[in-house]
């Protein structure tokens, strides 16, 4: 299982503010099953450029590497693998932006897109399809979980139309007032990732072996290994 959404590089966002809390966040996720996480800090064209925010991330995991390096073998040893990435938080016409490609996950095509709080409009599906179409990247939509409420359902309706991947939260599962739509969106296929959105080791925590277990036990093991193999496909 791979955690792909998460804010555990240091100092970077609104995620862990030291790397004490980054190692802390990565061994939760170690004790919730996860083999390897995705580090995805918040990308907000507006504030800086692409090229700003490769230098931040690279700089912010540079330090952690070696905060990381500094533990005690078994310790270091039982974190999780680590991969690159980042939260590109939607814009108009971002799919004009430069250098996109480099926003994906590390070594693949897939680009973590988090969609507009306002309501969706031609703009947010325009720029969704321009992205497919002009630069071949596969974007992935962030938890679908926050946007259930506040969307009308015919737009949740058209962006699952497009078939490409989508994420729900493990909170979405554990919550009991949004559990059973969560279920639903993965019993039925249009939901395929689940992700942790950790943001620090204990209100944002690392949550995804709990929620797997909700998942197995209403859906059954195998729809929980499904979700699984999943997120391991974005890397294959
Ligand atoms: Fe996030």
């Amino acid at each position: 299982m791979i955690d792909l959404h998460t804010h555990v590089l240091p100092g970077i966002d609104d995620g862990a503010s030291r790397s004490a809390e980054s190692i802390a966040m990565l061994k939760e996720e170690a004790s919730q099953g996860v083999r390897a996480v995705a580090l995805t800090p918040h990308f907000y064209r507006d504030r800086e450029t692409v090229a700003d925010f490769l230098a931040h991330r690279q700089a912010a995991y540079a330090h952690l590497l070696c905060r990381i390096e500094e533990l005690p073998p078994e310790e270091r040893e039982a974190l999780p693998e680590l991969k690159l990435g980042a939260e590109v938080t939607w814009m108009e016409n971002c799919s004009k932006w430069e250098g996109l490609e480099q926003l994906c996950y590390e070594g693949t095509r897939y680009l973590l897109i988090e969609p507009p709080f306002i309501t969706w409009n031609e703009a947010w599906f325009r720029d969704l399809q321009d992205l497919m179409n002009a630069t071949g990247l596969t974007p992935v939509i962030a938890h679908l979980d926050r946007y259930l409420r506040d969307q009308k359902k015919s737009a949740i309706r058209e962006l699952l139309s497009y078939g490409i991947p989508v994420q729900i939260s493990a909170e979405s599962l554990l919550r009991l007032t949004t559990r059973r739509h969560a279920l639903e969106l993965l019993a039925s296929g249009d939901v395929q990732l689940l992700i942790s959105d950790c943001h620090d080791p204990k209100r944002r925590k690392p949550n995804i072996g709990d929620a797997l277990q909700v998942i197995a036990h209403r859906l059954g093991k195998e729809a929980a290994e499904k979700l699984a193999q999943n997120s391991e496909k974005i890397f294959a």
